[in-house]
């Protein structure tokens, strides 16, 4: 069933909103708990349908799954893992990037992983080359069939070193997945070192790994013979709260998002503030709003943590449309992830893209064609047009540009933002948003 959803936009936002736990920390949680033997019990669940699509890849692994959707609480009992059958784990492919990171538990429970065709956003290539080399190095035997990628360690995992030549968030969790339950130590340097990757750690730590992690993006990994369940309370998704806090900019609203935390954040909070935007920090979340005076145009490159998240510079975007002057963007993680803004371009925002790296410093993409530096000229009025959502960021970054244009917007594609965006309907009506959806 697709859906077409209407927004009359030109209301502020106003009101509360709650986050629940990241998307990106969850789905790798609860891979972790294949690692297990004992149940694991993960709180602070959002009811995406990510989680959806690695609990049936779970289940379909003989992984028992209760889910308590509106208390947000995910037990996964691993006591009975098993082989999956093929055309099971077909039905998966396309659907998401996680069953990679399927690779090192399964080898570790069964011997064997069939990984079936990847999904996940069309931001880019994203290939999985890290992935691989990584499971290789660990002695793993990678053979790529008509079915997926079948892949055995006939002699077992043993630990290794490995260099990633990038920070990649996936091949590092990957490593993590892999070495903790591997034959010795493995030391893992130029790792990512995302929050949602330390609480990746925290949570195989309360499993029984050994894991330490150096200033230098330096991981070091021991391995051990038995894991056991953990609990765990994931951290909270600072890509929605981000989401949110530019919607509240760009309709000039206030929103207090309820559990946004402070620390994961503070990069993103920097350059809210530096553009003009309101912020009230307490305990219990973040207050976000517009502060009633021009907003500023600025320079911003994405990065690697502790950078500029590459998943805030969708929504980010927008709200430099009503910034006062010309703003330069370098998107330096994604090499494809400025398409976005042509349709943007037809509700009357001035967005120019290029292939050089504007801004400062060149990246491992200043020598392709990739259309990954933006110049936004502000502020312009937007008006309501006829949109598809493109990718999961994409897509709720053009919910804000309808939500703050005059007029109404026909988003297509609307389903795809319920892969992160827990209830989006529901937080929407509750800020005083106007929209209607018709199915089909
Ligand atoms: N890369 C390779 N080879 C690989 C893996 C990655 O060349 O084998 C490249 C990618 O093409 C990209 C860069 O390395 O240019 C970084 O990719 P990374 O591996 O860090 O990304 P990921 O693990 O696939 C996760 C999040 C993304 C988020 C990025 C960066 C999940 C499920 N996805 O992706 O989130 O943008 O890290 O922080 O955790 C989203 O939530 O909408 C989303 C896309």
């Amino acid at each position: 069933m697709s859906s077409t959803f209407h927004v009359r936009g030109g209301r502020p936002l106003d009101g509360e909103i709650t986050v629940r736990g990241a998307k990106n920390l969850v789905s790798k949680a609860m891979v972790a708990a294949l690692l297990g033997e004992d149940p694991s019990v993960l709180r602070s669940v959002p009811d995406i349908s990510d989680v959806r699509i690695v609990s049936n890849l779970l289940s379909i692994h003989g992984v028992k799954i209760e889910h308590d959707v509106a208390g947000g609480t995910l037990q996964l009992d691993p006591s009975n893992v098993e082989r999956a059958h093929v055309a099971d784990i077909d039905a998966h492919a396309g659907s998401s990037r996680i069953p990679i990171l399927f690779c090192g538990p399964l080898l570790h429970r069964l011997g064997e992983a069939i990984i079936p065709d990847l999904g996940g956003c069309r931001i880019g290539d994203r290939p999985i080359n890290y992935h691989l080399d990584v499971l290789r190095s660990f002695g793993a035997v990678v053979d790529k069939r008509e079915m997926g990628i079948y892949i055995t360690a006939p002699n077992g995992l043993r630990g290794t070193k490995i260099h990633l030549e990038y920070p990649s968030v996936g091949a590092t969790e990957q490593v993590l997945l892999t070495a903790v339950r591997a034959q010795g130590v493995t030391e893992l340097t130029n790792a990512a070192v995302e929050p949602e990757i330390e609480d990746l750690i925290a949570v195989l730590q309360k499993m029984g790994a050994l894991i330490s992690l150096q200033t230098d993006r330096t991981i070091t990994i021991e391995g051990v013979d038995r894991l056991s369940g953990y609990e765990h309370t994931a951290l909270s998704d600072r890509i929605e709260a981000g989401s949110w806090a530019c919607a509240a900019l760009v309709t000039k609203g206030s929103v207090f998002v309820r559990g946004a935390e402070q620390k994961p954040m503070a990069t993103f909070l920097n350059v809210f503030r530096k553009v003009g935007g309101g912020m009230e920090i307490r305990e219990d979340g973040i207050r976000f709003f517009h502060p009633g005076t021009p907003l500023k145009a600025i320079a911003l490159e994405t990065d690697v943590h502790p950078g500029f998240m590459t998943d805030w510079q969708q929504p980010l975007v927008v709200a430099l449309t009503q910034a006062d002057g010309i703003s330069i963007l370098h998107e330096t993680v994604y090499e494809n992830r400025l398409g976005f803004t042509s349709a943007l371009g037809d509700m009357g925002a001035h967005i120019q893209v290029y292939r050089e790296c504007l801004g400062g410093s060149s990246c491992r993409f200043g020598r392709s064609n990739y259309n990954h530096s933006a110049v936004v000229s502000g502020p312009t009025a937007l008006h309501g047009a006829d949109i598809t959502v493109p990718d999961l960021r994409g897509g709720f970054s053009y919910l804000i540009a309808a939500l703050g244009a005059e007029g109404v917007s026909t988003i297509r594609g609307i389903d795809l933002i319920d892969r992160g965006y827990e209830s989006f309907r529901d937080k929407l009506g509750a800020l005083g948003a106007e929209f209607w959806e018709e199915s089909r």
